[in-house]
């Protein structure tokens, strides 16, 4: 037995594999693009074992991933693969709709022709698990309650639309080719191989680096924060418990503000690794204009995969953000391998 997971190399992707096998020995093919934010490095633990194999390509290839599936015969298909950032698909939003839309409309396509030729049992067994977002039902204003399944879809960035689109035509695949598929809908990651161009990586890396916290417009919008491994057990849980055809929101309960988010991060580096020069690395926070269209708030009601699947985040922010901090300072060498060309061209794009 064995299962496909897409976007491998990614943050989510491949804090997810390698929790996978913390958990069972059930093999992993890896099917990722590498895109800039695709890093082998994340996958490095496993280079050598037998489990796991690596695959580089393109979930739109329908040739490609027409061949894994009938090579690898997977029981299921775990969909991380996507254009992840919002301030990029501002900058240019192509790649948002060649992946996010047409990606996951080759790859739903490949599925159900691998899904249909399958024998009885294994077609009934078949899961096809979306990775998606809290952010494709919008923006809250502070006293409205939190997201659940059934609120509307009302996506305001190029990024968020593009992953509502995924999600529909999901759904629509379920709906009419019976396709077993479940969505989740998942607020904030954070944790150990996130790609610094993310607030909460970004400023670990910028404060220790002597350089500026770049808060946008007043700091006052809200995410909802989950520390990466606790939306990795939400992901397993909806694999063998979820119900064909729905969607489970996951999230922290742990609202916060941008700028409290940023100002506890840097209390902790304080205690952690404190700066040569005896400042705090809050004096390195400033303003920077505000994303265009910047959603306020975000907040997830998770009640129904908590109900239904006895689900519950295990980390508080507080012990999540100090493991995450931890995990950067121990990981120089990542760090120093991510910091490369491409990555440098975008900051000095996004923050000129
Ligand atoms: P990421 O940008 O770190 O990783 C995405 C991965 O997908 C990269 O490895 C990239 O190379 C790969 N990829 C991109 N296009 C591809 C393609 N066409 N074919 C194959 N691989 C491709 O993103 P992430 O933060 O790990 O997010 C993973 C998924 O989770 C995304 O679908 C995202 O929308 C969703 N999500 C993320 C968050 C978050 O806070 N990061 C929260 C909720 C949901
Ligand atoms: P981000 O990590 O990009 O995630 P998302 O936009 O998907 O929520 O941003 C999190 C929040 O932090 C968001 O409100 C934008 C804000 N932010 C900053 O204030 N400064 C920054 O440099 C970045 C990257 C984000």
């Amino acid at each position: 037995m064995s299962i496909l997971v897409t976007g491998a190399a990614g943050f989510i992707g491949s804090n997810f594999v390698l929790d996978w096998f913390e958990h069972n020995n059930e093999s992993v093919i890896s099917l990722d693009k590498l895109t800039y934010a695709g890093n082998l490095e994340n996958l490095q633990s496993l280079q050598k074992d037998p489990r796991h194999i690596f695959i580089k390509g393109d979930i739109g290839d329908q040739a490609l991933v027409s061949s894994i599936l009938k090579e690898h015969q997977p029981r299921a298909v775990i969909n991380f693969a996507a254009e992840s950032h919002v301030d990029r698909s501002i900058l240019g939003p192509q790649d948002f709709i060649e992946t996010n839309i047409v990606g996951t409309y080759n790859l739903l396509e490949s599925i159900r022709a691998y899904w249909v030729d399958l024998d009885e049992k294994s077609k009934e067994n078949f899961r096809l698990v979306h990775i998606s977002t809290d952010e494709v039902y919008g923006s809250l204003e502070i006293n409205e309650p939190a997201f659940t399944e059934t609120h509307a879809y009302e996506p305001n960035s190029p990024y968020s639309a593009s992953k509502a689109a995924s999600d529909h035509l999901v759904r629509a695949w379920h709906h009419t080719f019976g396709l077993p598929v479940i969505t989740t809908n998942c607020s904030n990651n954070y944790g150990p191989y996130h790609f610094p161009e993310k607030l909460i990586p970004l400023c670990i890396l910028n404060a220790l680096a002597g350089e500026p916290l770049p808060i946008y417009g007043d700091g006052q919008q809200i995410r909802d924060w989950l520390y990466v491994k606790d939306h990795c057990a939400a992901i397993r849980a909806v694999l063998e418990k979820g119900r064909l055809g729905e969607t489970y929101n996951v999230g922290g309960w742990n609202e916060m503000a941008n700028l409290d988010v940023v100002k506890l991060l840097c209390i902790i580096l304080d205690e952690l690794k404190p700066r040569s020069d005896g400042l705090k690395y809050s004096d390195q926070i400033i303003y920077v204009k505000d994303r265009p269209g910047h959603d306020r708030r975000y907040a997830i009601d998770a009640t129904k995969i908590s109900k239904e699947l006895g689900w519950k985040p295990k980390e508080t922010f507080e012990t999540g953000i100090r493991k995450t901090l931890q995990w950067y300072l121990d990981h120089q060498d990542w760090v120093n391998h991510v910091q490369s060309g491409e990555y440098k061209n975008w900051l000095t794009k996004q923050y000129q």
